[in-house]
Protein backbone atom coordinates (compact mmCIF):
# COMPACT_ATOMS: atom_id res chain seq x y z
CA UNK A 1 0.00 0.00 0.00
CA UNK A 2 2.46 2.93 1.58
CA UNK A 3 5.51 2.53 -0.70
CA UNK A 4 8.25 3.74 1.89
CA UNK A 5 11.41 2.87 -0.32
CA UNK A 6 13.10 5.52 -2.31
CA UNK A 7 14.92 4.17 -4.67
CA UNK A 8 18.61 4.47 -3.41
CA UNK A 9 19.89 1.37 -5.11
CA UNK A 10 19.07 2.77 -8.44
CA UNK A 11 22.25 3.75 -9.66
CA UNK A 12 23.85 0.69 -8.18
CA UNK A 13 21.72 -1.03 -10.58
CA UNK A 14 22.51 0.80 -13.31
CA UNK A 15 18.88 1.12 -13.99
CA UNK A 16 16.55 3.82 -16.20
CA UNK A 17 15.95 6.37 -13.49
CA UNK A 18 12.51 8.77 -14.03
CA UNK A 19 13.43 11.94 -14.85
CA UNK A 20 11.85 14.48 -11.89
CA UNK A 21 9.90 16.29 -14.41
CA UNK A 22 7.30 13.71 -16.00
CA UNK A 23 6.30 14.83 -19.40
CA UNK A 24 2.24 15.02 -20.08
CA UNK A 25 2.74 11.62 -21.82
CA UNK A 26 4.46 10.22 -19.22
CA UNK A 27 7.47 7.97 -18.86
CA UNK A 28 8.36 4.50 -17.73
CA UNK A 29 7.79 3.40 -14.25
CA UNK A 30 11.33 1.58 -12.83
CA UNK A 31 11.60 -2.08 -13.33
CA UNK A 32 12.80 -2.67 -9.98
CA UNK A 33 11.90 -1.20 -5.82
CA UNK A 34 15.54 -1.20 -5.83
CA UNK A 35 16.70 -3.94 -3.27
CA UNK A 36 20.25 -4.78 -3.67
CA UNK A 37 19.60 -7.94 -2.29
CA UNK A 38 16.77 -9.13 -4.84
CA UNK A 39 17.50 -6.12 -7.85
CA UNK A 40 14.76 -7.82 -10.00
CA UNK A 41 12.23 -7.43 -7.53
CA UNK A 42 9.23 -5.07 -7.56
CA UNK A 43 8.82 -2.11 -9.54
CA UNK A 44 8.53 1.93 -9.45
CA UNK A 45 5.63 4.42 -10.67
CA UNK A 46 2.89 2.73 -8.98
CA UNK A 47 1.69 0.98 -5.42
CA UNK A 48 -0.84 -1.72 -5.34
CA UNK A 49 -3.95 -1.96 -2.86
CA UNK A 50 -5.80 -4.94 -3.75
CA UNK A 51 -5.31 -8.05 -5.74
CA UNK A 52 -8.06 -10.23 -6.54
CA UNK A 53 -6.80 -13.44 -8.10
CA UNK A 54 -8.86 -16.19 -10.08
CA UNK A 55 -6.87 -19.21 -10.14
CA UNK A 56 -7.95 -22.81 -11.39
CA UNK A 57 -5.15 -25.80 -10.86
CA UNK A 58 -4.70 -29.28 -11.88
CA UNK A 59 -2.45 -31.02 -9.95
CA UNK A 60 -2.22 -33.93 -12.29
CA UNK A 61 -1.25 -32.33 -15.10
CA UNK A 62 0.40 -29.37 -12.94
CA UNK A 63 -1.31 -26.57 -15.35
CA UNK A 64 -2.86 -23.68 -13.88
CA UNK A 65 -4.87 -21.08 -15.62
CA UNK A 66 -5.09 -17.57 -13.65
CA UNK A 67 -6.42 -14.30 -13.59
CA UNK A 68 -5.36 -11.08 -11.70
CA UNK A 69 -7.56 -8.39 -11.43
CA UNK A 70 -4.68 -5.65 -10.07
CA UNK A 71 -6.14 -2.11 -8.17
CA UNK A 72 -3.27 0.30 -7.87
CA UNK A 73 -2.63 4.06 -8.15
CA UNK A 74 0.01 5.91 -9.94
CA UNK A 75 2.53 7.60 -8.10
CA UNK A 76 4.42 9.48 -11.09
CA UNK A 77 2.45 9.84 -14.77
CA UNK A 78 3.04 6.52 -16.35
CA UNK A 79 3.50 5.54 -20.16
CA UNK A 80 4.26 2.66 -19.25
CA UNK A 81 4.66 0.09 -16.18
CA UNK A 82 6.30 -3.34 -14.99
CA UNK A 83 4.81 -6.39 -13.01
CA UNK A 84 7.06 -9.27 -11.79
CA UNK A 85 5.90 -12.67 -13.42
CA UNK A 86 7.72 -16.02 -14.41
CA UNK A 87 8.30 -16.83 -17.75
CA UNK A 88 7.23 -20.15 -17.27
CA UNK A 89 3.29 -18.40 -17.27
CA UNK A 90 2.33 -17.35 -20.78
CA UNK A 91 0.76 -14.34 -20.47
CA UNK A 92 -2.62 -14.43 -23.04
CA UNK A 93 -3.60 -10.76 -22.45
CA UNK A 94 -3.97 -7.63 -20.65
CA UNK A 95 -6.50 -4.90 -19.96
CA UNK A 96 -5.78 -1.33 -18.33
CA UNK A 97 -8.97 0.38 -17.22
CA UNK A 98 -10.79 -2.32 -19.37
CA UNK A 99 -9.12 -1.25 -22.62
CA UNK A 100 -6.74 -3.92 -24.15
CA UNK A 101 -3.09 -2.93 -23.12
CA UNK A 102 0.42 -4.07 -25.11
CA UNK A 103 2.64 -5.91 -23.35
CA UNK A 104 6.15 -7.84 -23.68
CA UNK A 105 7.64 -10.68 -21.29
CA UNK A 106 11.04 -10.60 -20.99
CA UNK A 107 12.83 -12.65 -18.62
CA UNK A 108 10.72 -12.49 -14.85
CA UNK A 109 9.61 -8.77 -16.23
CA UNK A 110 5.93 -8.24 -17.88
CA UNK A 111 6.23 -5.06 -19.23
CA UNK A 112 2.65 -3.31 -19.81
CA UNK A 113 1.82 -0.28 -22.19
CA UNK A 114 -1.70 0.89 -21.95
CA UNK A 115 -3.28 2.44 -24.30
CA UNK A 116 -3.23 5.72 -22.52
CA UNK A 117 -1.04 7.22 -20.33
CA UNK A 118 -2.19 7.10 -16.62
CA UNK A 119 -1.88 9.74 -14.14
CA UNK A 120 0.00 10.74 -11.37
CA UNK A 121 -2.12 9.89 -8.36
CA UNK A 122 -5.00 8.38 -10.13
CA UNK A 123 -6.23 4.60 -9.54
CA UNK A 124 -6.15 2.33 -12.39
CA UNK A 125 -7.06 -1.52 -12.48
CA UNK A 126 -4.87 -4.04 -14.58
CA UNK A 127 -6.36 -7.43 -15.55
CA UNK A 128 -3.72 -10.44 -16.72
CA UNK A 129 -5.09 -13.43 -17.86
CA UNK A 130 -1.86 -16.10 -17.83
CA UNK A 131 -1.70 -19.44 -17.39
CA UNK A 132 1.32 -22.86 -17.69
CA UNK A 133 2.89 -24.97 -15.80
CA UNK A 134 4.51 -22.98 -12.55
CA UNK A 135 7.88 -24.09 -11.53
CA UNK A 136 9.25 -23.27 -8.12
CA UNK A 137 12.57 -21.09 -8.11
CA UNK A 138 15.84 -21.78 -5.90
CA UNK A 139 16.78 -19.38 -3.73
CA UNK A 140 20.36 -17.79 -3.57
CA UNK A 141 20.86 -20.44 -0.76
CA UNK A 142 19.99 -23.11 -2.38
CA UNK A 143 16.41 -23.58 -0.89
CA UNK A 144 13.10 -24.22 -3.02
CA UNK A 145 10.53 -21.46 -3.33
CA UNK A 146 7.57 -20.47 -4.47
CA UNK A 147 4.85 -22.78 -6.43
CA UNK A 148 6.70 -26.17 -5.01
CA UNK A 149 4.55 -29.63 -6.06
CA UNK A 150 4.13 -32.39 -3.66
CA UNK A 151 2.56 -35.20 -4.14
CA UNK A 152 -0.56 -33.94 -3.67
CA UNK A 153 -0.92 -30.45 -4.54
CA UNK A 154 1.28 -27.22 -3.98
CA UNK A 155 3.24 -26.05 -0.86
CA UNK A 156 3.19 -22.43 -1.67
CA UNK A 157 6.15 -20.28 0.32
CA UNK A 158 7.04 -17.57 -1.33
CA UNK A 159 9.99 -16.07 0.85
CA UNK A 160 11.87 -14.23 -0.58
CA UNK A 161 11.02 -14.44 -4.42
CA UNK A 162 8.95 -16.98 -5.19
CA UNK A 163 5.32 -15.03 -5.52
CA UNK A 164 6.26 -14.76 -9.61
CA UNK A 165 6.06 -17.93 -9.58
CA UNK A 166 2.06 -17.71 -9.73
CA UNK A 167 1.12 -14.47 -9.73
CA UNK A 168 1.56 -11.04 -11.51
CA UNK A 169 2.15 -8.77 -9.01
CA UNK A 170 4.76 -6.18 -7.61
CA UNK A 171 6.91 -8.21 -5.80
CA UNK A 172 8.94 -6.57 -3.49
CA UNK A 173 7.21 -5.82 0.56
CA UNK A 174 7.44 -2.57 0.48
CA UNK A 175 3.88 -2.53 -1.66
CA UNK A 176 1.12 -4.11 0.65
CA UNK A 177 -2.11 -4.83 -0.96
CA UNK A 178 -5.21 -6.73 0.56
CA UNK A 179 -6.27 -9.70 -1.29
CA UNK A 180 -8.89 -12.24 -2.68
CA UNK A 181 -8.68 -15.37 -3.99
CA UNK A 182 -10.72 -17.73 -5.87
CA UNK A 183 -9.14 -21.15 -6.21
CA UNK A 184 -10.70 -23.98 -8.11
CA UNK A 185 -8.97 -27.68 -7.69
CA UNK A 186 -10.62 -30.78 -7.79
CA UNK A 187 -13.28 -31.79 -5.34
CA UNK A 188 -11.02 -34.00 -3.29
CA UNK A 189 -8.09 -31.58 -2.87
CA UNK A 190 -8.72 -28.23 -0.93
CA UNK A 191 -7.11 -24.69 -1.87
CA UNK A 192 -6.07 -22.87 1.45
CA UNK A 193 -4.97 -19.21 1.38
CA UNK A 194 -4.88 -16.15 3.41
CA UNK A 195 -7.78 -14.59 5.29
CA UNK A 196 -11.00 -15.33 6.12
CA UNK A 197 -12.74 -18.42 4.21
CA UNK A 198 -15.67 -17.25 2.88
CA UNK A 199 -17.05 -19.91 1.32
CA UNK A 200 -16.65 -23.55 -0.86
CA UNK A 201 -18.66 -24.32 -3.58
CA UNK A 202 -19.06 -27.53 -5.85
CA UNK A 203 -19.78 -28.11 -9.69
CA UNK A 204 -18.73 -30.94 -11.83
CA UNK A 205 -16.00 -32.65 -9.67
CA UNK A 206 -14.23 -29.10 -8.83
CA UNK A 207 -14.29 -27.17 -5.84
CA UNK A 208 -13.59 -23.44 -5.53
CA UNK A 209 -12.34 -21.96 -2.33
CA UNK A 210 -13.15 -18.05 -1.69
CA UNK A 211 -10.76 -16.59 0.65
CA UNK A 212 -10.58 -12.93 2.18
CA UNK A 213 -7.50 -10.98 3.11
CA UNK A 214 -8.86 -7.97 4.30
CA UNK A 215 -5.73 -6.93 6.04
CA UNK A 216 -2.58 -5.16 4.07
CA UNK A 217 0.04 -8.04 3.19
CA UNK A 218 3.59 -8.29 1.81
CA UNK A 219 3.12 -10.92 -1.42
CA UNK A 220 5.74 -12.93 -0.17
CA UNK A 221 3.56 -13.97 2.45
CA UNK A 222 0.59 -15.39 0.26
CA UNK A 223 0.02 -18.64 -0.12
CA UNK A 224 -2.30 -21.12 -1.96
CA UNK A 225 -1.55 -24.32 -0.69
CA UNK A 226 -2.91 -27.13 -2.07
CA UNK A 227 -3.35 -30.84 -1.24
CA UNK A 228 -5.61 -33.42 0.38
CA UNK A 229 -6.37 -31.24 3.67
CA UNK A 230 -8.72 -31.91 6.45
CA UNK A 231 -10.11 -28.34 6.91
CA UNK A 232 -11.36 -26.77 10.13
CA UNK A 233 -12.78 -23.41 10.58
CA UNK A 234 -14.13 -22.31 14.09
CA UNK A 235 -14.33 -20.17 16.75
CA UNK A 236 -11.91 -21.55 19.40
CA UNK A 237 -11.21 -18.66 22.47
CA UNK A 238 -11.12 -15.21 21.12
CA UNK A 239 -10.36 -16.02 17.49
CA UNK A 240 -11.42 -17.43 14.22
CA UNK A 241 -9.34 -20.20 13.24
CA UNK A 242 -8.71 -22.13 10.27
CA UNK A 243 -6.70 -24.89 10.09
CA UNK A 244 -5.66 -27.31 6.83
CA UNK A 245 -3.78 -30.29 7.77
CA UNK A 246 -2.62 -33.44 5.67
CA UNK A 247 -3.53 -36.27 6.94
CA UNK A 248 -0.19 -37.63 6.07
CA UNK A 249 1.84 -35.38 8.21
CA UNK A 250 4.23 -36.28 10.46
CA UNK A 251 3.50 -35.31 13.91
CA UNK A 252 0.24 -35.29 16.12
CA UNK A 253 -2.11 -32.85 14.84
CA UNK A 254 -4.73 -33.38 17.73
CA UNK A 255 -5.90 -30.49 18.85
CA UNK A 256 -3.93 -28.35 16.51
CA UNK A 257 -6.56 -25.65 16.49
CA UNK A 258 -6.55 -25.73 19.77
CA UNK A 259 -2.91 -24.89 20.49
CA UNK A 260 -2.90 -21.18 18.72
CA UNK A 261 -4.87 -19.52 21.53
CA UNK A 262 -2.76 -19.49 24.40
CA UNK A 263 0.35 -18.53 22.10
CA UNK A 264 -1.39 -16.19 20.62
CA UNK A 265 -3.13 -14.78 23.95
CA UNK A 266 0.55 -14.61 25.55
CA UNK A 267 2.07 -12.18 22.44
CA UNK A 268 -1.18 -10.06 22.38
CA UNK A 269 -0.38 -9.30 25.96
CA UNK A 270 3.77 -8.75 25.21
CA UNK A 271 3.22 -7.06 21.76
CA UNK A 272 -0.15 -5.95 21.88
CA UNK A 273 -3.26 -7.12 20.36
CA UNK A 274 -3.34 -9.73 17.48
CA UNK A 275 -3.22 -7.33 13.84
CA UNK A 276 -5.48 -10.11 11.86
CA UNK A 277 -9.41 -11.05 11.70
CA UNK A 278 -8.37 -14.86 11.83
CA UNK A 279 -5.40 -17.54 12.08
CA UNK A 280 -4.80 -20.83 11.97
CA UNK A 281 -2.64 -23.26 10.24
CA UNK A 282 -1.25 -25.63 6.82
CA UNK A 283 0.25 -28.71 7.72
CA UNK A 284 1.44 -29.89 4.71
CA UNK A 285 3.58 -33.31 4.14
CA UNK A 286 6.42 -32.06 2.45
CA UNK A 287 9.95 -33.21 3.86
CA UNK A 288 11.59 -32.11 1.02
CA UNK A 289 11.07 -28.49 1.36
CA UNK A 290 12.10 -28.78 5.00
CA UNK A 291 11.52 -25.21 6.20
CA UNK A 292 8.08 -23.76 7.52
CA UNK A 293 6.89 -19.96 6.73
CA UNK A 294 4.88 -17.16 8.47
CA UNK A 295 2.33 -16.87 5.72
CA UNK A 296 -0.36 -14.39 6.79
CA UNK A 297 -3.03 -15.17 9.27
CA UNK A 298 -1.94 -18.96 8.24
CA UNK A 299 0.95 -20.08 8.95
CA UNK A 300 2.36 -22.84 6.14
CA UNK A 301 4.44 -25.93 8.11
CA UNK A 302 6.33 -28.63 6.46
CA UNK A 303 5.29 -31.05 9.23
CA UNK A 304 2.73 -30.73 12.19
CA UNK A 305 4.55 -27.66 14.58
CA UNK A 306 6.93 -28.07 17.55
CA UNK A 307 5.70 -25.47 20.13
CA UNK A 308 8.80 -23.44 19.62
CA UNK A 309 8.11 -24.07 15.69
CA UNK A 310 4.23 -22.88 16.48
CA UNK A 311 5.23 -20.25 18.44
CA UNK A 312 7.80 -18.95 15.71
CA UNK A 313 5.27 -18.40 13.53
CA UNK A 314 2.60 -17.30 15.50
CA UNK A 315 5.25 -14.65 16.75
CA UNK A 316 5.74 -13.24 12.77
CA UNK A 317 2.12 -12.70 12.67
CA UNK A 318 3.20 -9.41 14.54
CA UNK A 319 7.13 -9.14 13.55
CA UNK A 320 7.67 -9.68 9.73
CA UNK A 321 3.88 -10.17 9.32
CA UNK A 322 2.29 -6.51 10.37
CA UNK A 323 5.24 -4.65 10.73
CA UNK A 324 7.71 -5.61 7.82
CA UNK A 325 11.13 -4.95 6.65
CA UNK A 326 12.08 -2.55 3.95
CA UNK A 327 14.86 -4.34 3.04
CA UNK A 328 15.82 -7.82 2.97
CA UNK A 329 19.18 -6.96 4.69
CA UNK A 330 16.66 -5.70 8.08
CA UNK A 331 15.45 -9.39 8.30
CA UNK A 332 17.20 -10.03 11.77
CA UNK A 333 13.99 -7.67 12.56
CA UNK A 334 11.68 -10.71 11.07
CA UNK A 335 13.85 -13.74 12.64
CA UNK A 336 15.75 -12.29 15.40
CA UNK A 337 12.33 -11.14 16.71
CA UNK A 338 10.43 -14.23 16.06
CA UNK A 339 13.12 -16.24 18.00
CA UNK A 340 13.35 -14.38 20.79
CA UNK A 341 9.64 -14.83 20.78
CA UNK A 342 10.25 -18.57 20.68
CA UNK A 343 12.29 -18.18 24.42
CA UNK A 344 9.66 -16.13 25.79
CA UNK A 345 7.19 -18.99 24.92
CA UNK A 346 9.55 -21.44 26.25
CA UNK A 347 10.02 -19.73 29.02
CA UNK A 348 6.37 -19.54 29.83
CA UNK A 349 5.79 -23.09 29.33
CA UNK A 350 8.79 -23.73 32.03
CA UNK A 351 10.75 -25.72 29.53
CA UNK A 352 13.76 -23.23 28.95
CA UNK A 353 14.17 -19.51 30.77
CA UNK A 354 15.02 -16.77 28.35
CA UNK A 355 17.98 -16.89 29.91
CA UNK A 356 19.39 -20.23 29.58
CA UNK A 357 18.76 -19.82 25.81
CA UNK A 358 20.79 -16.53 25.50
CA UNK A 359 23.27 -18.35 27.65
CA UNK A 360 23.16 -21.49 25.09
CA UNK A 361 23.37 -18.67 22.21
CA UNK A 362 26.71 -16.92 23.83
CA UNK A 363 28.00 -20.22 24.25
CA UNK A 364 29.39 -20.07 21.01
CA UNK A 365 33.30 -19.82 21.13
CA UNK A 366 34.37 -16.07 20.21
CA UNK A 367 36.32 -17.70 17.40
CA UNK A 368 33.08 -19.49 15.80
CA UNK A 369 32.45 -17.67 12.40
CA UNK A 370 28.99 -17.69 13.77
CA UNK A 371 30.20 -14.13 15.62
CA UNK A 372 31.36 -13.42 11.78
CA UNK A 373 28.21 -11.87 10.64
CA UNK A 374 26.77 -8.31 12.22
CA UNK A 375 23.20 -8.83 12.84
CA UNK A 376 21.73 -6.19 10.90
CA UNK A 377 23.33 -7.28 7.59
CA UNK A 378 23.82 -10.55 6.86
CA UNK A 379 26.21 -9.85 3.91
CA UNK A 380 24.41 -11.49 1.07
CA UNK A 381 21.07 -13.09 -0.24
CA UNK A 382 22.66 -16.29 0.34
CA UNK A 383 22.60 -15.58 4.02
CA UNK A 384 19.49 -14.65 4.51
CA UNK A 385 18.52 -17.57 7.03
CA UNK A 386 21.40 -18.16 8.58
CA UNK A 387 21.86 -18.86 11.70
CA UNK A 388 23.34 -15.36 12.66
CA UNK A 389 20.07 -14.00 11.53
CA UNK A 390 18.03 -15.45 14.00
CA UNK A 391 20.28 -16.07 17.25
CA UNK A 392 22.53 -13.26 16.83
CA UNK A 393 18.99 -11.23 16.55
CA UNK A 394 16.88 -12.86 19.53
CA UNK A 395 20.50 -12.67 21.30
CA UNK A 396 20.77 -8.80 20.24
CA UNK A 397 16.80 -8.13 21.94
CA UNK A 398 18.06 -9.67 25.38
CA UNK A 399 20.75 -7.68 25.44
CA UNK A 400 18.27 -4.71 24.76
CA UNK A 401 16.22 -5.81 28.05
CA UNK A 402 19.11 -5.78 29.67
CA UNK A 403 19.79 -2.49 29.09
CA UNK A 404 16.67 -1.20 29.67
CA UNK A 405 14.76 -3.19 32.21
CA UNK A 406 11.28 -5.29 31.42
CA UNK A 407 9.21 -2.34 31.00
CA UNK A 408 10.73 -0.39 28.78
CA UNK A 409 12.03 -3.16 26.71
CA UNK A 410 8.04 -4.75 26.49
CA UNK A 411 7.03 -0.97 25.94
CA UNK A 412 9.36 -0.30 22.99
CA UNK A 413 8.21 -3.87 21.28
CA UNK A 414 4.67 -2.89 21.43
CA UNK A 415 5.32 0.53 19.77
CA UNK A 416 7.05 -0.85 17.01
CA UNK A 417 4.06 -3.37 16.56
CA UNK A 418 2.08 -0.03 16.90
CA UNK A 419 3.54 2.36 15.32
CA UNK A 420 4.41 0.64 11.83
CA UNK A 421 0.89 -1.96 11.93
CA UNK A 422 1.14 -2.75 8.29
CA UNK A 423 3.66 -1.00 7.25
CA UNK A 424 7.52 -1.20 6.91
CA UNK A 425 10.35 -0.09 8.82
CA UNK A 426 14.17 -0.70 9.14
CA UNK A 427 16.75 -1.08 11.48
CA UNK A 428 17.56 3.14 11.94
CA UNK A 429 13.65 2.78 13.24
CA UNK A 430 14.18 0.31 15.32
CA UNK A 431 17.19 1.74 17.36
CA UNK A 432 15.38 5.45 17.19
CA UNK A 433 12.46 3.99 18.66
CA UNK A 434 14.34 2.31 21.25
CA UNK A 435 16.08 5.52 22.49
CA UNK A 436 12.73 7.51 22.30
CA UNK A 437 11.18 5.01 24.18
CA UNK A 438 13.94 4.07 27.17
CA UNK A 439 15.17 7.64 27.02
CA UNK A 440 18.65 6.16 26.93
CA UNK A 441 21.64 6.51 24.62
CA UNK A 442 21.78 2.82 22.79
CA UNK A 443 24.27 3.30 20.23
CA UNK A 444 27.28 0.96 22.03
CA UNK A 445 24.95 -1.64 22.45
CA UNK A 446 23.55 -1.80 19.15
CA UNK A 447 27.23 -1.20 17.55
CA UNK A 448 28.54 -4.14 18.88
CA UNK A 449 25.51 -6.35 18.09
CA UNK A 450 24.20 -4.82 15.23
CA UNK A 451 27.04 -3.72 13.87
CA UNK A 452 30.25 -4.85 14.14
CA UNK A 453 31.57 -8.93 13.73
CA UNK A 454 32.78 -10.53 16.47
CA UNK A 455 31.66 -11.52 19.66
CA UNK A 456 30.03 -8.83 21.91
CA UNK A 457 31.30 -8.44 25.11
CA UNK A 458 28.54 -8.68 28.24
N1 LIG B 1 10.78 -17.08 7.46
C1 LIG B 1 10.86 -18.52 7.58
C2 LIG B 1 10.96 -18.80 9.06
O1 LIG B 1 11.97 -18.59 9.67
C3 LIG B 1 12.00 -19.11 6.83
C4 LIG B 1 11.85 -19.04 5.35
C5 LIG B 1 12.95 -19.73 4.67
N2 LIG B 1 12.81 -19.57 3.25
C6 LIG B 1 13.63 -20.11 2.40
N3 LIG B 1 13.43 -19.88 1.14
N4 LIG B 1 14.61 -20.84 2.80
O2 LIG B 1 10.01 -19.10 9.66
ZN1 LIG C 1 11.15 -17.07 11.01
Amino acid sequence: MKRLLALTAAAFLALPLTPATASPAGTPGAPSAGDPYFPGQGNGGYDTRHYDLTLDYDPASGRLSGRAAISAQATQALSRFNLDLADTLTVRSVTVDGRPASFTQSGSELVVTPARTLHDRRGFSVVVRYDGTPAHVLDPDGSMDGWIKTGDGVYNANEPQGALTWYPGNHHMTDKATYRFTVTVPADRVAVANGDLVRRTSKGGRATYEWNAREPMASYLATVSIGTFDLTDRRVGRYRVTTAVDPQARGDATGFAERHPPVLDYFGELFGRYPYSSTGGIVDNAPEVGYALETQTRPLYPRVPSESLLAHELAHQWFGDSVTPTLWRDIWLNEGFATYAEWLWADKLGTRTVQAAFDEAYARPADDEFWQTPTADPGGPENLFHDPVYDRGAMTLHALRGATGDAAFFAILRAWAREHRYGNADTAAFISLAERVSGKDLGALFDAWLFKPGKPAL
